[in-house]
């Protein structure tokens, strides 16, 4: 069998597309709409027409280059992770078909979401749910297989535990209360006063206003401690876990590595969630969303030529749920 990529009959390999690209790591100022050559499916790829795209801090991580390291210094470079949209053309061995309509994330550090089209390996995409519209479907990759993979996979959450969720409002926050009441857990769910409604909405047992309670005097204990917004660390809060408690970080740092390092074989642990897009995950989040089990909360859709607004306002910290971008 050839090992040539495979052209569709409807697309030309010399196709361009428009695209969101930098041209050197920097502020929201760096990301500029430009033609470039839309990519060709490889082997186990779809191609996908995107319809939406999910803006994560992850992003904006990257076009700050704080992971130059992982991400190089080859330019132009297509930033984000999120896609929903439409298949228009599987390379050789992909099992998903022209037409289908997908939603996923792309593995790559650096992403190539924020673009007309984008190649993705069929096992980081599935077939989108079919209660939402691709809109929201573009919010929930990224963030809701963080919460899964740190609650599920990492945390082992089982029914009945009891976990604390700090920064329950947010992109991963939304996804991880309703997860965690999925896997049977009581909730215990911390964000500001004007959250505190919503987050009650999506089933957390407790709400705790972090302006008006401090986290640190709680004379509670937690099986799980998911510290989703970062501003606390294991060391700070054990006395808040159980003796065989598991707190899980989402943002890597020299200290979270070594607590990581430090603790792998202690009773009470800490982990660092890093997020890598299954299809067996986005199924899982596929059938509970259809189910009604589970919510998605999308704060604001912008058009992708403001992509630079929508990463100011990711960056205010203040999104209550997912930020869209929207490509047509
Ligand atoms: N390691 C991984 O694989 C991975 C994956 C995904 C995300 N992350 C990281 O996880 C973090 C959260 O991601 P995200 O998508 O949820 O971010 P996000 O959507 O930007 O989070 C915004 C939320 O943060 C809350 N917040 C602001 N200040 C807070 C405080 N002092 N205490 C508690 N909550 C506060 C806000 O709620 P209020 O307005 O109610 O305060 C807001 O709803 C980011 O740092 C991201 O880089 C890591």
């Amino acid at each position: 069998m050839s090992e040539l990529p495979q052209y569709g009959k409807h697309l030309h390999p010399n196709a361009k597309m428009r695209a969101v690209v930098i041209d050197r790591y920097g502020g929201p100022e760096v990301l500029r709409l430009a033609t470039v050559p839309r990519p060709v499916p490889q082997r186990g790829q779809v191609l996908v027409r995107t319809r939406f795209i999910g803006v994560n801090p992850k992003d904006i991580i990257v076009r700050k280059g704080k992971f130059q390291v992982a991400t190089g210094k080859k330019f132009p470079l297509i930033v984000g992770h999120d896609i929903a949209g439409e298949v228009v053309e599987a390379g050789l061995g992909a099992d998903l078909e022209e037409g289908d309509l997908v939603y996923g994330m792309i593995n790559d550090f650096a992403g190539r979401a924020y673009a007309e089209y984008a190649a993705v390996d069929c096992q980081q995409v599935a077939r989108a749910p079919s209660t939402i519209g691709l809109e929201v479907a573009a919010a929930v990759p990224l963030a809701s297989q963080t919460a899964l993979q740190a609650l599920r996979d990492d945390a082992r959450l089982q029914p009945g535990q009891s976990v604390l969720i700090n920064g329950a409002s947010g992109g991963v926050g939304v996804f991880a209360v309703q997860i965690a009441k999925i896997l049977g857990a009581r909730v215990t769910a911390v964000c500001s006063h004007r959250n505190v409604e919503l987050v009650k909405e999506l089933g957390a047992d407790e709400v705790i206003d972090y302006g008006q309670t401090e986290l640190l005097n709680l004379g509670e204990h937690f099986n799980v401690i998911f510290d989703v917004f970062g501003n606390y660390h294991f060391e700070k809060m054990k006395h808040l876990l159980t003796p065989r408690g598991i707190y899980v970080h989402t943002i890597p740092s020299a200290r979270v590595f070594k607590d990581v390092a430090r603790t792998f074989v202690r009773r009470q642990r800490a982990k660092l969630v890093i997020v890598r897009s299954r299809r067996e995950q986005l199924e899982w989040l596929r059938q509970h969303i259809d189910g009604g089990r589970l919510r998605v909360v999308v704060d604001r859709t912008f058009p992708l030529g403001d992509v630079a607004e929508a990463h100011r306002y990711m960056e205010t910290k203040r999104a209550r749920g997912k930020v869209v971008l929207a490509v047509d």
